[in-house]
């Protein structure tokens, strides 16, 4: 759905003059599950987007309305009903930490959508909780900044979701055209590193999974992170996994749970992978990139445990294609997508070699979407 046709729906559904805002999409070049451990990250927002069309409505009513889905739903501003479902929760979820945090809320309509897609791990429901926020607050000049914004999608996220980290909030709010945002989720502060891929492009393949155990799988391995760093505080006295370093993690291998263990190796090595995609990008050395983007997947796979057969079969199958630099599995994991960093001449072929593998050992196709990275959200 285009803008256009987000305004004309609210016009024909609204009878008022609606403020616009575009929220976009994430991906993550490397730095997986290390967000909610202090780490490092290297997301950027990029040219998917939702629209959003709002209006204060002195109606007592929030009047939501899901273009894409064709559902509205009413939520009455004291936010005394019951929670809805479905997507309509991720405003409620927002409408109550904004609440809490003693802001005069006045109701307004709001009419959405884009072309994001859905299920894909590209992150539509930071785009949806942040952009949402952002709106009220440029709406009503609050005058929070994009970090506070951040959080509250955050904190709204885990009312219905995950125990998520805050890379997404954070990139769908800080994204820059060109740049993809290294982030230091310890200190919140972010550097830029730029993103020059000369015939290389960023592209998406869909494993069309979201296996079931995704949520609890993810609140598990931040548990027993929590858990090595909490006996680690007894023992040495860190209070960050980002004061760890692997020789000193090894000291403690033994009175470690094994599983755990390797928990936290992986994230120690991870953040060491993005330390280097930065310097390779800084140098335009794409092929170490691409490296470093396989090796990313191998600890999420073999060592952290989140991929699943579905993603590992899409890296596989790129591996020693000609044009193929590197891929990886992208965000939570247990589904979603891979991320794929392929010449501009071979993503064609690539495509077609997906098609037919992928059809013929899980009987369906990988939806594939190329991607730029974009500006994070603001009005249009
Ligand atoms: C999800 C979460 C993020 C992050 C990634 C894994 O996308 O929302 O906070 O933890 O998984 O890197």
């Amino acid at each position: 759905m285009t803008l256009e046709e987000v305004v004309v729906a609210f016009n024909a559904t609204y009878n008022l003059e609606p403020v616009l805002f575009r929220a976009p999409a994430r991906i993550n070049l490397i730095g997986e599950h290390t967000d909610y451990n202090d780490g490092f990250v290297m997301p950027a927002a990029v040219d998917r987007q939702l629209f959003f069309a709002i209006a204060p409505n002195q109606k007592n009513l929030y009047e939501l309305t899901a273009l894409d889905m064709n559902e509205s739903v009413s939520i009455s501003a004291s936010l005394d009903t019951m929670p809805p479902q479905g997507w309509a929760k991720y405003f409620y979820a927002v409408l109550q930490v904004l609440k809490e945090q003693g802001l005069a809320l006045a109701s307004v309509s709001c009419a959405f959508g884009g072309n994001i897609p859905i299920g894909s791990g590209m992150s539509s429901s930071a785009a949806l909780t942040c952009g949402f926020a952002f709106a009220l607050n440029d709406l009503f000049d609050w005058k929070m900044d994009r970090l506070a914004l951040a959080k509250i999608g955050q904190a709204a996220e885990h009312r219905v979701g995950i125990k998520c980290g805050l890379m997404d909030q954070y990139a769908v709010l800080f994204g820059k055209e060109e740049q993809v945002v290294k982030l230091d989720c310890q200190s919140l502060t972010h550097e830029y590193a730029p993103l020059r891929l000369g015939d290389y492009r960023l592209v998406l393949f869909n494993s069309m999974v979201q296996h079931s155990l995704a949520d609890s799988a993810y609140n598990d391995r931040r548990k027993s992170c929590e858990a090595v760093l909490d006996f680690l505080h007894k023992k040495i006295g860190i209070t960050s996994l980002k004061a760890l370093t692997l020789e000193k993690l090894s000291e403690y291998e033994s009175a470690i749970d094994p599983v755990a263990y390797q928990r936290v190796r992986y994230v120690l090595e991870e953040n060491q992978r993005v330390v280097a995609a930065q310097k390779a990008l800084m140098t335009g050395a794409l092929t170490t990139l691409g490296q470093l983007m396989y090796a990313s997947h191998e600890g999420l796979s073999k060592v952290y445990e989140v991929s699943c057969e579905e993603l590992d079969f899409l890296v596989d199958q790129v591996r020693d294609e000609a044009g193929v630099l590197g891929a990886r599995m992208m965000g939570g994991g247990f589904g979603g997508c891979t991320l794929n960093l392929i010449h501009v001449d071979a993503i064609e072929p690539i495509q077609k070699k997906l098609n037919k593998s992928y059809d013929q050992k899980f009987g369906k196709k990988p939806a594939m979407t190329e991607v730029v990275t974009a500006n994070g959200i603001g009005r249009v």
